[in-house]
């Protein structure tokens, strides 16, 4: 079984700063990508829009400069979101608009996450007109959807977690009150997430990663298989059958968004960074979730392929890379650990060709 598909942008990754970012680059054009979303949980943050860098922050301006020096030159678009700070004010949206290089704003939970701390709450961009810009202005909201501040049963229980209780107590509230802004909720790992997408207006979208499609917290805890911690963490198996129904579905508001975030340390004496890297292996891992078949090839392609530029506006390659249903051991170009290597897998189910 051979299936042809165009080259798909990845809308969610994080390639960092530094030497290491155009390996990162190039794992993700290996795996036939066309474009990338580029996180901007960097150190410092990329928490302003023109300009040059600082020893505080960077500028949206200058990393996509960098990027383009580290290959995405190769990629056909490049989007790296404003990180929500403090600091961020409307006329940053207004101006950044204006210029063509403000494309999207990423919400970062306060503590919530890796290099996340120079986020604020929601309230900070609800009251100071940031959101109202960006509405105004059609500047797309990537949203972490996790409740800050939460610990022991609140943050991870039976009952409910940090995202449970973002999407049922923060998010109606939020679109409600700007019904026309355009949210992407990232990495979603809920069935509360998935029903509450599906349910709100076609400005409402997610991106899911391979990693929620396909395993839950037994998983990562059995052998305590620490290159499958990432935030949010993966859940349980009624949340991972949502997940997947929702991205075999051909829903336009679902599609892929890889969270491939490199670690040069994973695991320390006293904690884990969270983050899988997926770079050189994400499609094939799509591909063993869905269970790529001639039946459901349809939705494969709008979920990996379409969806996502759809929402973004953006063109559909007319490029395209194969996926071949035969085991393959990719090396990635980067030093960093493959998922499947960091769960103790030799091969992919699936081969991937340019
Ligand atoms: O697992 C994660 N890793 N989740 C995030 O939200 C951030 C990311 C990273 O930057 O390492
Ligand atoms: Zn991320």
């Amino acid at each position: 079984m051979i299936f042809e598909l165009p080259k798909w942008y990845d809308l969610h990754v994080h390639f960092r700063q530094g030497d290491s970012m155009a390996d990162y680059i190039q794992d993700h054009l290996n795996m036939g990508c066309c474009g990338a979303l580029a996180m901007p949980n960097t150190k410092p943050p990329v928490s302003h829009v023109h300009g040059k860098n600082t020893e505080e922050y960077w500028t949206v301006e200058s990393y996509l400069k960098d990027m383009e020096s580290a290959g995405s030159k190769a990629f056909d678009d490049i989007i790296a979101p404003l990180y929500l700070t403090n600091a961020t004010t409307k006329d940053m949206i207004i101006e950044g608009t204006k210029s063509g290089i403000l494309r999207a704003c990423k919400y970062y939970p306060p503590h919530g996450t890796t290099n996340s701390e120079h986020g604020a709450g929601l309230d900070t961009y609800i009251n100071n007109g940031v959101f109202a810009a960006m509405s105004d202005a059609g500047i797309v909201l990537n949203i972490h959807g996790e409740e800050h501040g939460l610990s022991g049963e609140e943050y991870f229980g039976e009952q409910s977690n940090a995202e449970d209780s973002f999407y049922k107590n923060h998010m109606p509230q939020l679109v409600e009150k700007f019904p026309n802004l355009k949210i992407v909720c990232e990495h979603i790992t809920t069935k509360t997430a998935v029903d509450f997408v599906k349910n709100s207006g076609n400005n409402i979208a997610a991106t899911i990663t391979p990693q929620h499609l396909l395993y839950t917290v037994a998983d990562l805890l059995q052998g305590l298989k620490y290159h499958l911690y990432c935030l949010p963490l993966v859940k349980f198996e009624k949340d991972r059958t949502a997940l997947l129904e929702a991205a075999k579905s051909g829903n336009v508001k679902f599609f892929a968004g890889t969270d491939s975030a490199p670690h040069t340390t994973k695991a320390t004496a006293c904690g884990c960074a969270a983050g899988c890297y997926t770079g050189g292996i994400a499609p094939q891992l799509y591909a063993d979730a869905f269970n790529l078949n001639e039946d459901n090839f349809d939705e494969f392609k709008k979920f990996l392929c379409l969806n996502g530029p759809q929402f973004y506006g953006i063109p559909v390659s007319n490029k395209t890379f194969t996926l071949t249903k035969k085991p393959s051991q990719p090396s990635v170009a980067s030093g960093a650990i493959p998922l499947h290597i960091g769960l103790g897998q030799k091969n992919l189910a699936w081969t991937l060709t340019l």
